[in-house]
């Protein structure tokens, strides 16, 4: 048995440190919250490591993507001791820290920008991507941000625009000043000497721009981003190539890994990120599972894609919520079904060939928050509500508990703590067997067991009837079978006679089967109902 990497065989747990745990009262989450929190994440859950979005120093304004100071923790998350104490705790439990890593934009609080646009001679000007505008009033070119409006702003100090691929006051990086490399390739040493485990890489595709600033191709659309066919502000072939060294500087250091953000409409330009043969990013995102609309096919169709698309060296990586999306919870159809669908789709996520990630509050069903427009944070949900309320609403605060704030503060939370909390929180959900958090658990726990559920192969099963998506994974001989019933309706029957040769003890049934008739065609599934079987006897783990 070849011992498969953490970062293939483990599970993933996103915490968005501002909302997970406060340890000191100021209302927002903190790095001593999450580690008064590591029993639950390693006994309760039982995660491989932990992902924690932007703990640099920072302004806040998007959510701590927007740094003013790489080598620093902000002090509303603690100290520099607290992160070195989170990393010793975690690792004490066999816990792996990712750290989010922004590399293609700073704050425009960070000194590096306050020299460069003090003026057009000052040593950083080109740190970052100045132009002339095409005449007066005009900017450089046609990009548009990914928030909209140009991607340009005026200066008029010094009379110049600067690029911003997302909001304004997050300049874009000239990756192509070797000083900047050089620096940001430092930054990312400086984590590693520490001991981080890895990194999850932001908008990893959009460090260069083309340098002639030429227009985008035009495209369709539902808004003005998409208007462009971005092929010049994002996609160079320079962002990967920059991705290959990244992984080299990693591969120095032991048992480290890179996850991506790769940004794009082209699940491929992901891939491509996943190197030829593991020589750029370890597990490059892959968004398109992740909008999939409800259904078993969508979902074995974006699944089929991926296994005839991954290259030999790279490993599919999933996951359906993050700070970014809707909560599932309520994005699959929310109403009396909510909870049987995100059961469905936990499943999926935790039985599928490939790394999942789950997003905090995921595993207790927590809901798209209805946060309103006097609480808004995000200064996307600020500029364009009502038409988009921004992505406050999938970052509200953990629901530990029924007690006034939620058991996440003892003072007043940044966001308001979403009305669910009284019914659905950790504590009460521990205490019942068919609750969320009850149900990831026996999947964590499931997966735990299996080898053929962390790294065996995938096949799929042709014939299913509609609405359910089934599937075989291997390992070692051993063969575990997983049947997902997407509707709210009894299946048609299934035909199963084609593993009569394996095992058909129940190993998770939604439903409490006790068996399966190996053999016997004629199983229906319950609504919604979830069934693995197979493998006889618990394989050794790896953790
Ligand atoms: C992607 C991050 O996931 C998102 O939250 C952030 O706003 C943008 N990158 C800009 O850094």
């Amino acid at each position: 048995m070849t011992a498969m990497p953490w970062w293939k065989s483990g599970v993933i747990y996103q915490i968005a440190v501002s909302s997970f745990a406060d340890s000191d009262g100021d209302g927002r989450g903190d790095l001593r919250g999450i580690i008064g929190k590591l029993d639950y994440l390693s006994d309760t859950l039982g995660v491989d490591a932990v992902w924690l979005t932007p703990v640099n120093t920072s302004p806040l304004q998007d959510f701590g993507y927007d740094v003013a100071d790489y080598y620093a923790v902000d002090p509303r998350f603690g100290t520099m001791a607290d992160f070195d104490e989170l990393l010793g705790e975690c690792h004490a439990r066999g816990i792996r820290v990712i750290m989010d890593m922004v590399l293609n934009h700073t704050s425009e609080q960070h000194p590096w920008f306050a020299e460069s646009r003090s003026s057009r001679d000052n040593p950083k000007r080109d740190w970052y991507v100045w132009r002339d505008g095409r005449r007066p009033g005009r900017p450089p070119n046609r990009w548009v941000a990914m928030v909209e409006g140009s991607a340009w702003e005026f200066d008029a100090a010094s009379g110049q625009y600067y690029y911003h691929a997302f909001l304004p006051f997050q300049p874009d990086l000239n990756w192509r000043n070797p000083a900047v490399r050089n620096e940001m390739l430092r930054v990312v040493e400086f984590w590693l000497e520490k001991g981080v485990d890895g990194f999850r890489l932001d908008l990893i595709n959009f460090l260069f721009e083309d340098e002639a600033c030429r227009d985008n191709p035009r495209s369709f659309g539902w808004r003005p981003y998409f208007w462009q066919k971005h092929v010049r502000d994002r996609s160079l072939p320079e962002s990967l190539e920059t991705a290959r060294a990244l992984r080299r500087l990693t591969d120095r250091f032991e048992d480290r890994a890179m996850l991506g953000e790769v940004c794009t409409d082209d699940p491929a330009e992901a891939l491509a990120y996943a190197g030829d043969g593991g020589d750029t990013l370890h597990l490059p995102f892959y968004l398109d599972f992740a909008l999939r609309p409800w259904g078993a096919k969508p979902f074995r169709d974006a699944v089929a894609w991926m296994e005839g698309h991954v290259p030999s060296g790279g490993w599919p990586c999933y996951y359906l919520n993050n700070h970014d999306l809707k909560r599932t919870f309520t994005r699959f159809g929310g109403g009396s079904d909510a909870d049987l669908r995100v059961k469905v789709a936990a499943a999926m996520l935790l039985t599928l060939r490939g790394t999942p990630i789950l997003y905090y509050g995921e595993e207790i069903g927590m809901r798209q928050s209805a946060v309103p427009r006097g609480a808004l944070d995000d200064p996307v949900g600020k500029r364009y509500w009502p038409l988009e309320k921004g992505r406050d609403g999938s970052r509200t605060p953990m629901q530990w508990s029924a007690d006034p704030g939620a058991g996440f503060t003892t003072g007043t939370p940044w966001l308001p703590v979403d009305p669910s909390y009284p019914y659905w929180n950790v504590e009460g959900e521990r205490e019942d067997p068919d609750s969320v958090l009850n149900w990831y658990r026996a999947l964590l726990g499931l997966r735990r067991k299996h080898l053929a559920l962390q790294t065996g192969t995938y096949r799929a099963l042709d014939s299913m009837p509609r609405g359910v998506f089934g599937y075989v994974r291997e390992a070692d001989g051993r063969t575990v079978t997983v049947l997902l019933n997407f509707r709210g309706r009894t299946s048609e029957p299934l035909r199963l006679a084609e593993h009569a040769a394996s095992s058909t003890e129940v190993l998770l049934s939604s439903r409490r089967r006790k068996r399966v008739a190996g053999g016997r065609d004629g199983l229906r599934l319950a609504p919604y109902e979830v069934l693995v079987f197979g493998a006889t006897a618990p394989d050794e783990a790896q953790r």
